[in-house]
């Protein structure tokens, strides 16, 4: 009765079996989950008079748009030029997510069984976008050195007949390094050269750390040459996932852009995904998605002073370290390998109460790599690191 591509394996795998099991079972200690990146949980900012704004009288007619509200699109064009970047609303396209965006995309670019080359470590959610649309996913790896780089020749080696677009998540999740100038002009180059299309997610590109060197390239809104897919979304600009309301920018060639456009407009108008409501009170909220950023920038870099003071204190010695970051909600921990990455998460799961993610979840290229949320109130943070800290002691000693 049902799909083959839907026959997906279902079985939990340990650590989740785990933490099901901790999660249920009673204990004095709470769990302490240093996994939450739910901004909607994490009491950043008091989100209730921007969800209030949904309620524009005029949101209770309905205008089927395809690409959506002219007031909307005019509203993210706004967002890119307050940053500097010329983008026209004509070139914006609303989705209800940046994974429906994905989704889109894939369609728009790929047949049954093309390729789509995409970043590793990266964002586990693309596999199953890409298994639902039936695209095969292949992996480029990103290179450590002083933090994740592209490595634009060793992409153009993966590049083969079946490969239709290349995804580049600015800044990566959860490695958090933006691609430079540099690469990116490379990128561009071999993207117009080999005829494919660049699909980049920036949904963290408004969370740029101090890190970020100044080569560190602002937006792919800003490259030119080849076809690029610009995806950002009220999830993280806003910390608005519940609204759900993304957007593309397309932008590139006139005639592919003209195609492109074509094309996406049936798609978006088969499915008209973006509720009125949330496309009218776009222009106020994305005008008060600075102070957003503000908030959740103050928390994370708090949060990243704590986990260097206590990563530095008590972890430096058994040569535990955060690895650089340049952008986004997540730091990448080094730990010693005297376990493997599974046991490190289960130790610390069943004998600490503490939820981190091993960065195999993530297809980090080493073992020994765990990955925590920056988003966690400040005092749960700390306690978080400190078990980790404690725990890894312990096993040192
Ligand atoms: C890199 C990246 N892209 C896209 C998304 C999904 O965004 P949306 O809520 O707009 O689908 C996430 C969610 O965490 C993400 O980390």
């Amino acid at each position: 009765m049902f799909s083959a591509r839907t026959s997906w394996n279902r079985t939990e795998n340990r650590w989740n079996v785990a933490l099901e099991r901790a999660r249920s079972q009673p204990d004095p200690r709470p769990l302490c989950d240093l996994t939450e990146s739910n901004p909607t949980r994490s009491g950043i900012y008091d989100s209730e008079p921007l969800v209030r704004l949904l309620g524009d009288p005029r949101g209770s007619r309905y205008q089927p748009l395809p690409f959506g509200h002219p007031e909307a699109r005019s509203a993210v064009s706004q967002y890119y030029r307050r940053r500097g970047l010329p983008v026209s609303p004509d070139n914006v396209v609303l989705t209800a997510s940046t994974s429906e965006a994905y989704g889109w995309l894939f369609t728009l670019l790929a047949d049954r069984n093309d390729a789509v080359l995409v970043p590793r470590p990266g964002y586990p959610l693309l596999d199953w976008l890409a298994a639902t649309q039936e695209v095969d996913l292949r992996p480029y790896p990103l290179t450590f050195g002083v933090g994740w780089r592209l490595d634009v020749p060793e992409i153009a080696r993966r590049v083969d007949e079946h490969t239709r677009a290349i995804v580049v998540v600015h800044p990566n999740n959860p490695t958090g390094t933006f691609v430079r100038r540099e690469e990116a002009d490379s990128l561009v180059r071999l993207a117009a050269d080999r005829k494919l299309a660049l699909v980049v997610d920036e949904v963290f590109g408004d969370f740029r750390w101090d890190e970020a060197p100044p080569d560190a390239l602002a937006s792919f809104t800003e490259t030119a040459g080849c076809l690029a897919f610009v995806l950002s979304g009220l999830s993280k600009v806003a910390l608005l996932p519940q609204l759900k309301l993304g957007w593309i920018v397309v932008h590139g060639p006139t005639d592919l852009v003209r195609e492109a456009m074509a094309r996406l407009e049936i798609m978006a108008d088969t499915y008209l995904s973006v509720g009125t409501p949330v496309q009218l009170a776009l222009p106020e909220i994305l005008a008060r998605s600075p102070q957003v950023v503000e908030a959740a920038r103050h928390r994370i870099t708090s949060n990243l002073r704590v986990l260097d003071r206590l990563l530095l204190e008590r972890g430096a010695e058994f040569g535990v370290r955060r690895l650089p970051m340049e952008g986004g909600w997540y730091a990448v921990i080094e730990v010693p390998r005297i376990h493997d990455e599974e046991r490190w998460t289960l130790l610390l799961l069943e004998r600490d109460r503490l939820i981190v993610h091993p960065g195999y979840f993530f297809d980090f290229d080493r073992d020994g790599v765990l990955v925590v949320s920056l988003l966690p109130s400040p005092d749960l943070f700390e306690q978080g690191v400190s078990r980790l800290v404690g725990r890894i002691t312990a096993e040192c000693r």
